[in-house]
């Protein structure tokens, strides 16, 4: 159980560095949570025209999700998925930011690598097959978020398959206004400004 807590923190303190407002800060970008959508994601760090600050984003906002689920890992199975849950809730509500984080996307992807690397490839398939027809960032991650649990359980992890639809539900759930914008024709296309 000590263990289970211990990658339950370990998990939501890494998760909870806000890469693309730190990023986007220290290269004087302005503050992010002001620009286009206002998220702290990749995204929205596109927004601003830094194609490598961007990249940068992706980059450590998944690789906190990897770190995380490994470290956990080192101590036990089970303390993998909840290190690797706690630093995608991290992501989505670090306390520092009051709650008010990412969509969560790029840390779903780390976390679900280190939990089974194939499903990570099935999710980028599915985000990149979708973004190259829609050009929407959003819609990609939606389905691919979808495919991954799905392919998950098809690979025979239905452990993991659960939790992953569990931060799938989240992610949906953040992703709400993208919905509501992709349903009403409003979304902005991935390098649009708005
Ligand atoms: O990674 C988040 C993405 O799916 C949507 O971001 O900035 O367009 O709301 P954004």
């Amino acid at each position: 159980v000590s263990a289970d807590i211990a990658a339950l923190a370990l998990g939501y303190v890494l998760g909870s560095i806000p890469f693309g407002l730190i990023l986007t800060r220290l290269a004087g970008a302005g503050d992010i949570r002001s620009i286009g959508s206002g998220n702290i994601g990749a995204t929205n760090v596109l927004r601003t025209g830094r194609k490598d600050l961007a990249a940068a984003t992706l980059l450590l906002d998944a690789l906190k999700g990897t770190a995380a689920t490994l470290l956990g890992a080192w101590l036990s199975p089970q303390a993998a998925i909840f290190a690797g849950i706690a630093a995608f809730v991290g992501h989505i509500a670090p306390v520092w930011l009051g709650f008010r984080g990412g969509k969560g996307v790029a840390t779903f992807l780390g976390v679900l690598f280190a939990l089974y690397w194939p499903a990570g490839l099935v999710f980028c398939a599915v985000w990149l097959s979708a973004a190259a027809i829609w050009r929407f960032s959003s819609l990609s991650a939606l389905l691919a978020s979808v495919a991954a649990p799905a392919s998950l359980w098809a690979f025979g992890h239905g452990d993991e398959a659960a939790v992953v639809a569990l931060m799938t539900a989240l992610l949906w759930w953040k992703h709400r206004e993208n919905l509501s914008r992709l349903l009403s024709g409003q979304e902005s296309r991935i390098g649009q400004k708005s």
